[in-house]
């Protein structure tokens, strides 16, 4: 494996290796040597705890141990310091040569710093968004496409072959009521026409419920509906399909302005209906292999000590179920990228027994080697109000938060020349129909403010961990003096105006004797992270550990902008400093685009 940001790395596995080598000297055993970051930059740039590990495991005083492989190690032309910490950490700090060299790798690789160049040994389907048809892309699906699509993102960077896979609900019996309700109260040319035809498809499938509890008998005609389309009566399935050209008109437009893709079936992913002829074999494999159970007229697949409880897959009526049909798109995606391919499904929170049903049917089936098949959950938006049900018709539509998002993002922008001021943020803007056009057309490539605004949701949808729930506060997603978007993308923008304002000096050059005063130094030390920090976001699909890393290296860096000036330094400083200043640039745009936001020039 070769990394690209090769001082950092190579030298802390320079330092695994000194520590291996004094272990080994001191008659101590040498397992596996961690080397962590410690809690303050005071304390060095890495740090090992293995004196405690050893300690514990001797019965020693870890402190002592720590001072006796501190001893052993000593100090070289990349380690300035190596310092013992109680209870008994080893802190190596790096010397001035390393930062130097560091700075001269991120300048040399630019935005390319920070990912591994090596060929694509490993594989995996990442599965993200997968909406239903004819229903509201939600809230949750759009937690699902902006976490799935950064970890696919992070996981290309680390090496990894992506498949972009998009698990579109576009299978089921509601079609029965849909087609039924499109039937009896639709209007054919106005869902044509329309540009949010799902608005009209939902407001359609409200009527159904609501008719339905006047006439209960509607229920069966709807049934029936379904089996004519599953039977392939193709009227049912010209209805059916135009339901699917509808809803895409939507997710289209959509994916378009988050910036998001997939790679299967063409761009669309395989939907649930792909799988529709492949459930039979499933079923059969779990007949052949023991595994299905009936237990009043449905056939389920019972776990030990009914742990997790049953899933069912067939049910009395011999009707398939979502899981019938996930079962068939993994045996599909095992038989189609290979056996050891990894599965990783974004999925609400809600879902995780599920997730847990069908991994343990997968493995009793002999599908799967344990960790082969991931669930990575979210956690819900809560809006002051309830989670959204599409039934009910008080839903909260996507379309409209992205474009209130776009008109907040736009005020935010009228006030570019208060950026450092305490409050900028206002509300309620009204914006002319001219500036709309001017401003807001949502063209590709997007302006600023869509790009200011799509960012900040973006954001703060990333920067805690994926399992918690958010809470939607315009306030904090647009605020430009706290951990959002806008204030990342501001510290990138704040770069991007140095430089060009220094365009005479050369950043390039950093001379062999340049020394680093303190805020120069701060920024360095946090600069040379950036490689560790994305591999371990992408081993522990955890987009926040890149959001936490960028918004200390945004801080850090407007420290040092306030600190050290660079429009009067002498020149060795000033370019010096420049140099820091692209690095952070890089570094800054590099991590912003692995989480999907695009950086803008100006705000
Ligand atoms: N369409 C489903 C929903 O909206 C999510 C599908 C998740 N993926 C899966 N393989 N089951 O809840």
């Amino acid at each position: 494996m070769r990394f690209y940001g090769i001082i950092a790395t190579m030298i802390k596995e320079q330092i695994q290796a000194m520590l291996f080598e004094a272990l080994t000297k001191l008659g101590y055993p040498t397992e596996t040597i961690q080397i962590d970051q410690p809690t303050q930059m005071e304390f060095g740039d890495y740090s090992s705890n293995i004196a405690m590990q050893l300690a514990k495991a001797l019965k020693k005083n870890p402190l002592e141990i720590a001072k006796q492989i501190a001893e052993r190690i000593g100090t070289n032309e990349n380690v300035e310091s190596v310092t013992v910490l109680p209870p008994g950490f080893i802190n190596f700090k790096l010397s001035a040569r390393v930062l130097r060299n560091e700075l001269h790798t991120i300048l040399t690789k630019k935005e390319a710093y920070g990912t591994k160049n090596v060929s694509n040994q490993r594989h995996a389907v990442v599965e993200y968004s997968s909406p239903n048809i004819a229903k509201p892309f939600t809230i949750g699906h759009l937690r699902s496409t902006i976490i799935g699509n950064a970890i696919a993102n992070l996981l290309e960077a680390t090496g990894w072959d992506i498949k972009r896979d998009n698990h579109v609900g576009d299978w089921g019996t509601q079609f029965g009521k849909q087609i039924y309700a499109i039937e009896h109260w639709g209007n054919l040319e106005e869902l044509e026409k329309s540009d949010r035809p799902v608005k009209l498809l939902v407001e359609l499938y409200v009527k159904f419920h609501q008719e339905a509890e006047l006439h209960p008998e509607i229920e069966d005609e709807a049934r029936a509906y379904f089996k004519k389309l599953e039977n392939g009566d193709a009227e049912m399935r010209n209805m059916w399909q135009k339901c699917i050209e509808w809803s895409w008109k939507e997710f289209d437009s959509l994916y378009q302005r988050l910036g998001v893709h997939f790679t299967e079936n063409a761009g669309r992913g395989y939907g649930e209906s792909f799988f529709e002829d492949k459930m039979a074999a499933v079923i059969q494999e779990l007949e052949s292999k023991n595994l299905l159970k009936e237990s009043q007229g449905a056939k389920l697949v019972f776990f030990e000590n009914d742990n997790p409880p049953p899933l069912m897959i067939l049910k009395k009526d011999g009707a398939t179920l979502y899981a019938t049909r996930d079962l068939a798109t993994d045996k599909f995606r095992l038989e189609t990228y290979g056996s050891d391919i990894k599965i990783i499904n974004e999925v609400g929170a809600e879902q995780a027994l599920y997730f847990q049903q069908l991994f343990k049917t997968e493995e009793l089936l002999g599908w799967i080697k344990p960790g082969q098949r991931v669930h990575i959950k979210h956690g819900l938006y809560r809006f002051k109000d309830q989670k959204m049900s599409t039934r009910k018709g008080n839903t909260i539509w996507l379309e409209d938060v992205l474009d209130e998002a776009v008109k907040r993002a736009y005020a935010l922008r009228q006030h570019e020349n208060e950026f450092d001021g305490p409050e900028v943020v206002t509300h309620n803007v009204k914006i002319s129909p001219a500036a709309r056009k001017h401003n807001l057309g949502f063209a590709t490539p997007l302006n600023n403010s869509e790009k200011i605004a799509i960012g900040a949701i973006k954001w703060n949808d990333l920067k805690k961990t994926s399992a918690q729930d958010v809470v939607f506060d315009w306030d904090e997603i647009l605020n430009m003096q706290g951990n959002s978007g806008p204030y990342l993308q501001y510290a990138y923008v704040r770069c991007r105006s140095i430089i060009q304002k220094m365009a005479e000096v050369q950043s390039g050059t950093i001379s062999p004797e340049a020394v680093f005063d303190e805020s120069e130094q701060r920024l360095m030390r946090t600069l040379l992270h950036y490689p560790e920090v994305v591999t371990k976001a992408a081993e522990s699909y955890a987009p926040h550990v890149v959001c936490t890393y960028l918004f200390e290296l945004a801080q850090t860096f407007n420290l040092f902008y306030q600190n050290s000036p660079i429009l009067k330094a002498e020149p060795q400083k000033q370019s010096l400093r420049l140099a820091l200043t692209e690095a952070t640039s890089h570094i800054l745009k590099n991590g912003l685009y692995l989480l999907g936001i695009e950086t803008v020039e100006k705000m």
